[in-house]
């Protein structure tokens, strides 16, 4: 018998009430494996009721991302949920109507789940738990991350089609080639170059660019949007990961919770041992988890577990790209579109750059100002910048070189507004003088960057300047569009 609280509802939806609860009836009487079937098709027609219901209701569209259906398995612990809503709420002193204004949860969606007749989906869990005055932790929320969840067991992950070996022939190939422009991930790759990046890391000058960089700011930005749901941060191209651990361990001491994982994807196997044993030794004392992954960025798409969001998860993924990789991108905008594609919206993006020292309009005035272009001091950093990116022709070329490394401008940039410092390597030997672009360094005018990259999918969330005059540089959060 259908009960009286059921009798408003549009006729199909008392149809579907009603077998529902025929169904359950039959139940008692039925043997384990007759129960697991009846189950399984009480499920489907609870998706169908709640479907039927989200089209009645406010014409459907609004609440759909917020809500889903509650398998029979989930019955108490969503019982158990939504009261906990409801109570965290009044406590709060929130009406439902504020409510909805503070986490944009739509008012119907926020009845529909204190009343328990939904579970709430990611996006709903993640809107509300950026709402401070609810006080919500995960440990509040209805599912649990699951103790077989793989990515626990690991700590290291080789990327599909990873091929280091072909990846080092390639360079041998083209340091002996006639010339031509050589990709920056293959500066890194093998142990020579790794321990010169590290001893430009390590270099005074450019440590105390780096450690300027307010990422305690960024990470209370972040805290301050999403409130306490676990966080991934998917570091790319970490290097020794000193920017990457401080912004992780900011998160963590600011969000005052170890729900939290750390991915470093690098193509450098000596550099990302030496981030892994970093990020380990910083954060043991603070938890988190930290996983190890060779791989290449430009390849992320093909990196399904790490792109792969469960509709349940109550997680936010950060990614990460500091230390100026952007800028030495081969086109910047094209990695934004083909590499970055399979994040997902809501999705944040941390990264910092050069800005410009003067108009791109303005080769000369660049020539004047940008510190690059100044006749060459022979400090220590350009010292140790030039002998990393001589390497490779030192190490894999057949000829004895001489190499020295001179900076060209270049005008002809991807992104509006922008100029670049490309560096070049002439290499003399026996058999004559070639000449090689080493490293892009872009510079860029920070609002035309910003309008570039939102037609690409991304908006700013907040901006930062450090470095000072002589070093201007930018972090900036974004975030990605629907
Ligand atoms: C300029 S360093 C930045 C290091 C670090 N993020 C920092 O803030 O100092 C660039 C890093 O990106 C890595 N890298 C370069 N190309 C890559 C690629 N295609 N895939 C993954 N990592 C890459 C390098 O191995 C290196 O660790």
């Amino acid at each position: 018998m259908l009960s009286n609280a059921n009798s408003d509802l549009p006729w199909e939806q008392q149809a579907l009430h009603l077998v529902i609860e025929t169904v359950q009836e039959a139940l008692h009487d039925k043997s384990p494996a007759e129960q697991q079937s009846l189950q399984a098709a009480l499920m489907t027609l609870r998706g169908f009721l709640a479907a039927s219901r989200l089209t009645h209701e406010e014409g459907g569209t609004s609440w759909e991302p917020f809500l889903e259906p509650i398998a029979p398995s989930d019955m108490s612990r969503i019982g158990a949920w939504s009261q906990t809503l409801r109570e965290r709420r009044e406590a709060a002193s929130l009406s439902r109507q504020k409510l909805s204004e503070l986490s944009g949860v739509p008012e119907g969606a926020l009845q529909a789940l204190e009343s328990g007749t939904y579970a709430p989906s990611q996006m709903a869990l993640l809107h509300l738990l950026s709402v401070p005055e609810l006080d919500l932790e995960t440990q509040s929320l209805p599912w649990e991350a699951s103790a077989s969840d793989p990515n626990l067991a690991l700590n290291c992950w080789l990327a599909p089609g990873f091929d280091p070996v072909k990846m080092i022939k390639d360079l041998a190939l083209q340091v002996n080639g006639h010339g031509g422009h050589i990709e920056q991930s293959y500066l890194y790759m093998d142990h020579m170059s790794a321990a010169h990046w590290c001893a430009i890391a390590e270099q005074k000058d450019y440590d105390a660019m780096q450690s300027s960089m307010p990422l305690e700011r960024t990470a209370a930005r972040i805290i301050r949007s999403n409130g306490q749901c676990g966080l991934d941060v998917v570091a790319l191209g970490p290097g020794s990961a000193r920017n990457e651990v401080r912004l992780v361990k900011q998160l963590m001491m600011q969000s005052g919770h170890a729900d939290l994982r750390l991915y470093l994807l690098d193509i450098s196997q000596p550099l990302l041992s030496v981030a892994y044993r970093h990020a380990a030794e910083v954060l043991a004392d603070h938890g988190g988890a930290v996983f190890a992954i060779q791989g290449n960025f430009h390849h992320l798409p093909r990196y399904g577990q790490l792109l792969y969001s469960p509709r349940r998860a109550h997680r936010r993924r950060i990614i990460t790209m500091l230390g100026h990789t952007f800028s030495n991108l081969e086109n910047e905008l094209r990695f934004m579109r083909n590499s970055l594609c399979g994040f997902a919206s809501g999705d944040l993006l941390v990264m910092d750059f050069r800005l410009a020292y003067a108009s791109a309009t303005d080769p000369e005035e660049i020539r004047r100002k940008d510190p690059t272009f100044a006749v060459r001091r022979h400090s220590d950093l350009s010292q140790r910048r030039d002998e990393f990116l001589a390497g490779p022709f030192k190490r894999y070329g057949t000829d004895q070189a001489d190499v020295a490394i001179t900076p060209a401008l270049d005008m002809s940039c991807a992104v509006p507004g922008s100029y670049g410092v490309d560096l070049r390597a002439q290499v003399h030997s026996d058999s004559g003088e070639r000449q090689f672009s080493v490293y892009y360094s872009r510079r860029y005018e920070p609002q035309q960057l910003m309008n570039a990259l939102r037609r690409e999918g991304w908006e700013t969330v907040e901006t930062w300047e450090y470095g000072g005059e002589s070093n201007p540089c930018l972090l900036v959060l974004l975030r990605k569009m629907n």
